[in-house]
């Protein structure tokens, strides 16, 4: 299950994502905001990680302006992995590398076209593990996060 979340600047992205999804079959739970109305994204961000870092869900994606304030939010939640990405090779590596269980896009940064080619470079790249494993566990070992 993916967890789908936006502030009012990534609402229009967090609908098409949506359909996009549901083109791609995968199932996805939407934590809202529910409208363009201006409104705070830790609100959303912050619920949408919390089913991940719970385990109720299991990646999340995130919209708002620059998708930096989402990965901020998110990054606060223990077990999070969260990155904001601007280009597919961000988004791949993210995934290679990182084992980012969080996408951050920014409505007001990437174009829809590029979104969905980071969207679905997300969603089909797998961690590479490795060298990456030992990487991935200090994130984690060396705070309480
Ligand atoms: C909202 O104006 C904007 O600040 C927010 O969407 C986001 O870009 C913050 O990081």
């Amino acid at each position: 299950m993916l967890a789908l979340a936006s502030d009012h600047a990534g609402f229009e992205y967090k609908e098409r994502i949506k359909t996009l999804l549901n083109g791609l079959n995968v199932p996805y739970q939407d934590f809202g905001t529910g409208s363009r109305d201006s409104t705070d994204y830790a609100d959303w961000g912050h619920r949408a990680s919390e089913a991940v870092s719970s385990g109720r869900c299991d990646r999340a994606i995130l919209v708002c302006g620059t998708g930096i304030g989402m990965s901020i939010v998110a990054n606060k939640h223990r077990g999070i992995r969260a990155a904001v990405c601007e280009s597919v090779t961000a988004a791949r590596l993210s995934r290679l590398h990182n084992n980012a269980n969080v996408l951050a896009i920014g409505e007001r940064i990437t174009g829809w076209e590029a979104a969905v080619d980071i969207i679905t470079t997300f969603l089909s790249t797998s961690f590479e593990g490795g060298r990456h494993e030992k990487r991935i566990e200090k994130i984690h070992s060396l705070t309480n996060l």
